[in-house]
């Protein structure tokens, strides 16, 4: 009938972007479709400033935490297969698929660590735009925010954060939140990729930066 018809002809991204916000209802709002919504718009900013394929970009930035392995027994390839079946029923052709899905499998900080098998302008932009979420205020909320899920400290004076970056150290640390910033946060500025992202991340790093000073000033009782 007349609104199916109407459903078909929907915008890929605006259907893409449907799609996404029913499945992230009740999301961890680390993870919810705002974080998405946010990274969206990142990307569409920095696709302002560099020569890339927009729909591949907009889809990935949309499907990236479909299934995100933290919640799913550290399951990384279930993202890629929900995305790909997703878009496989939208007639999306097959080389764009397997473009989104392979960004969405190497995009996790996690993969970044290890061997990089996939690379691509597209992926580098995404990435970027996901990483910008999760430095300046909204960083900082969103870390505390996870820290009170896996029931962390904010802060402890008496464990120092480990710089170990390997994969196994990462996933397994039970660090209080404030580690995290010297873990990852502090970190991220100089792992953008793009220089659009780079600006961006200066001043959310200063932000950090300073919010940090202040968090000891008011430990310490100034
Ligand atoms: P990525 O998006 O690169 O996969 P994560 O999914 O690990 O990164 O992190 C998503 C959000 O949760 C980020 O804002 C990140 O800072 C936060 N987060 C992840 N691990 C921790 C942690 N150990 N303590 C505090 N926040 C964390
Ligand atoms: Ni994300």
């Amino acid at each position: 009938g007349e609104i199916g018809l109407m459903t078909y002809n929907k915008p890929l991204i605006e259907q893409t972007a449907e799609f996404v916000r029913q499945q992230l209802a009740g999301a961890e709002a680390g993870h919810d479709w705002w974080h998405i919504h946010r990274v969206w718009n990142n990307v569409k900013l920095i696709l302002q400033h560099e020569q890339a394929d927009h729909q591949i970009c907009e889809l990935a930035a949309l499907l990236h935490d479909i299934a995100d392995s933290k919640f799913h027994g550290g399951d990384e390839s279930l993202g890629p297969k929900v995305a790909g079946e997703f878009l496989s029923r939208l007639h999306v052709q097959e080389d764009s698929i397997q473009h989104v899905q392979a960004i969405i499998l190497h995009m996790s900080y996690k993969a970044s660590l290890g061997d990089v098998a996939f690379h691509s302008k597209e992926l580098e932009i995404v990435q970027d735009a996901d990483r910008l979420d999760a430095i300046g205020a909204i960083g900082i909320a969103r870390a505390f925010h996870y820290g009170g899920f896996k029931n962390r400290e904010l802060y402890n004076p008496e464990i120092v954060p480990n710089l170990r970056q390997d994969k196994e150290t990462y996933k397994n640390s039970t660090a209080p939140t404030l580690n995290h910033f010297y873990e990852k946060l502090l970190l991220l500025k100089d792992k953008m990729n793009t220089n659009a992202a780079k600006q961006i991340a200066e001043e959310r790093h200063a932000f950090m930066e300073r919010y940090l000073e202040q968090f000891y000033r008011e430990w310490e009782g100034y």
